[in-house]
């Protein structure tokens, strides 16, 4: 088979190069701990031989095909059948399931679906084994990743193009079907998994980011509903709380996105009945909507700078046809004071839009001010002596701490960029 792939980025795109060399004045431990570092935040093919220099490579973990998928209408948007890979846990993990539901933005035309047909967010024809250790949440190291190490991991493919929520049929150009089956995906791989150990486990977590992150959200009261009571079951969107805003030319073109997804995939069921009430369809898609009606505990992580939407969101393509703001929202770093202000403005709609949750009390949230997206998956974000903190706490730890309950409550909003000193520039955008 193919050569096996880190946990791919949700939105792959070249990162920034490592920062020019600095003065650390001191000695060899620290800059054996500097070539790790941006080893790991390096490509994906340097982040492998990095692995292969400072420890046993972790095994790649094989691609799971769903059975029976056609029959079931559970098929990625070309037809084929979709996959998962499944990690078993050991030890007091063996009951535990962590299941981690894959990003990767949507497709809201016939033309967008149809290019996804010929990539892994589109076609298992694509899809590769992968990496879980070393990837935050996902990792195995018991030290790197204290609450989650040993759980029974899954990491659900995305091939769908609309958060594993559609649910109908359309034709692409070529006269092709273009299966919109999402919302089947997601309940025959839950199924199946629940007949691999799922039914009987004694702690459960839904998480995803970005994409995934939404799609979290959107499952999170259906996932909990599929076990008893006395199951702990709890919910932990990252990168997912897209917000509806205007962009910086006025448009609301992010609504357009969504307007296109819900519409063209027939995006109804997984809506919740109070907001579908009173609400386009399009509004419900929207977290700061979902997250009125649900009822199972959660937590939310998110950049209240979250690099993608303000690249995608809030500073898209066609709103800055002059390429001013190129740089800024590329790298923070680069934005004047009259952009940060603009930023700051998105961060603050953020707040507002999260206020809900101060009143669920075994709710949970990590809102910093990191120019970054999706905080879960890189073990340099998750915990590493560069992660984000708030509080003084790594998400690692914050997460811990709300799932396990051992703080009373974990709600954490960081004050406004560039405020925070543990925002690294090495974090993956
Ligand atoms: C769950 O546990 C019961 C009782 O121990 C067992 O009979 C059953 O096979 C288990 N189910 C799964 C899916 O592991
Ligand atoms: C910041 O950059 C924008 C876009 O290039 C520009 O319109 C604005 O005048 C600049 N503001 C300051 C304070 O330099
Ligand atoms: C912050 O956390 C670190 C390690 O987690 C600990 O050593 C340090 O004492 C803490 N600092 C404060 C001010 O609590």
């Amino acid at each position: 088979m193919t050569e096996p792939l880190l946990l791919p980025a949700p939105h792959p795109k070249q990162r920034q190069p490592p920062p020019g060399t600095r003065a650390w004045g001191c000695g060899l431990a620290a800059a054996v701990l500097v070539l790790l570092l941006l080893l790991l935040a390096a490509s994906d093919p340097l982040r492998l031989r990095a692995w292969r220099l400072f420890g046993a490579p972790p095994e790649p973990i094989e691609l799971t095909l769903l059975a029976g998928a056609t029959e079931k209408g559970a098929v990625c948007l070309d037809g084929t059948p979709p996959g998962y890979h499944l990690q078993r846990g050991s030890g007091d993990g063996a009951s535990k399931w962590l299941v981690h539901l894959e990003g990767g933005g949507w497709c809201s035309t016939v033309k967008d679906c149809s290019n996804r047909k010929m990539s892994a967010l589109g076609s298992s024809n694509f899809m590769k084994p992968i990496l879980f250790a070393g990837a935050g949440i996902l990792g195995s190291d018991q030290q790197l990743n204290p609450d989650f190490y040993n759980w029974n991991k899954v990491y659900v493919r995305y091939c769908d193009g609309a958060s594993f929520s559609g649910d109908t049929e359309g034709r692409a150009q070529d006269g092709s079907i273009l299966h919109f089956r999402g919302l089947h995906i997601y309940e025959a791989v839950i199924d199946e998994l629940m007949r691999k150990g799922l039914a009987n486990a004694t702690q459960a977590l839904l998480t995803g980011c970005s994409a995934g992150g939404l799609a979290t959200i959107l499952h999170c009261d259906d996932f909990s509903a599929r076990f008893p009571r006395e199951v702990s079951v709890k919910c932990l969107a990252d990168a997912g709380f897209f917000l509806d805003v205007k962009d910086i030319s006025g448009v609301r073109s992010f609504w357009s996105v969504y307007d296109g997804v819900v519409h063209l995939q027939n995006i109804r069921e997984v809506l919740p009945k109070e907001c579908l009430a009173n609400k386009e369809p399009t509004e419900c898609f929207f977290p700061a909507e979902l997250i009125k009606s649900i009822r199972t505990p959660m937590f939310i992580l998110n950049s209240g700078y979250d690099s993608w939407q303000i690249q995608n969101v809030l500073v898209p393509v066609s709103s800055s046809p002059d390429k001013s703001w190129l740089s800024c929202k590329n790298n923070i770093r680069n934005c004047n004071s009259t952009q940060i202000q603009v930023l700051d403005g998105f961060r603050n709609s953020m707040v507002n839009n999260l206020k809900v949750v101060e009143d669920k009390g075994d709710w949970g949230m990590f809102i910093d001010s990191c120019f970054t997206h999706c905080q879960t998956l890189y073990g340099i974000s998750w915990n590493s002596p560069i992660s984000p903190r708030l509080g003084n706490n790594t998400i690692a730890e914050a997460v811990g701490d709300w799932y396990s309950r051992r703080r009373q409550e974990v709600k954490q909003i960081d004050c406004e960029y560039p405020c925070n000193p543990t925002c690294s520039s090495l974090l993956p955008t």
